[in-house]
């Protein structure tokens, strides 16, 4: 069961964090060039995988639940990671994204931004493969 619970996580994280992080890097360079259509199939693919994305955490939950480490302070580690990086997309990156196709003045802090959430996935990321202290598993 708990290898269900994994794959679909790993998979998830892989379909729906990879599409945002790609599409959300290029919408600033798209903006400046200002191709109105392809900066709205951007934010769209950001906006409709940010919400995908929910299945992440809820899969990750569940593996954790089934292999008894929702104590270990690596898995509270990440879980407050993913809560500050799902912050900055849906509190920060998204909405300024949105003031920009709605014509809005150029947002020198998307780039900032953008590098926040995918810097805080990644950490993540590495957290989840390394599980520093943990003592179950390779
Ligand atoms: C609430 C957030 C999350 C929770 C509770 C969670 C939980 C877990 C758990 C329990 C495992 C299994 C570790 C083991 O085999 O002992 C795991 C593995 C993994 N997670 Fe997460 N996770 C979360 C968020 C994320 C995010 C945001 C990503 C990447 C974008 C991610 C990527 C991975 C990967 C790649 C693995 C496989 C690591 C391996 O087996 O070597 N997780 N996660």
């Amino acid at each position: 069961m708990t290898k269900i619970l994994l794959s679909v996580h790993v998979l998830a994280a892989i379909l729906t964090v990879g599409p945002v992080t790609v599409a959300a890097s290029m919408f600033p360079a798209v903006a400046r060039r200002g191709d109105a259509a392809a900066l709205r199939t951007l934010h769209r693919i950001c906006r409709v995988y940010a919400a995908l994305g929910i299945v992440v955490p809820v899969f990750g939950l569940a593996t954790a639940g089934s292999l008894g480490v929702l104590g270990d302070a690596w898995l509270i580690t990440s879980i407050a990671l993913t809560a500050a990086a799902a912050g900055v997309l849906v509190l920060l990156l998204l909405p300024r994204q949105a003031r920009v196709l709605a014509d809005g003045p150029p947002d020198r802090s998307l780039p900032v931004w953008t590098g926040t959430f995918n810097l805080l996935w990644a950490v993540v990321t590495v957290l989840m493969i390394v599980r520093p202290g943990s003592t179950t598993g390779a």
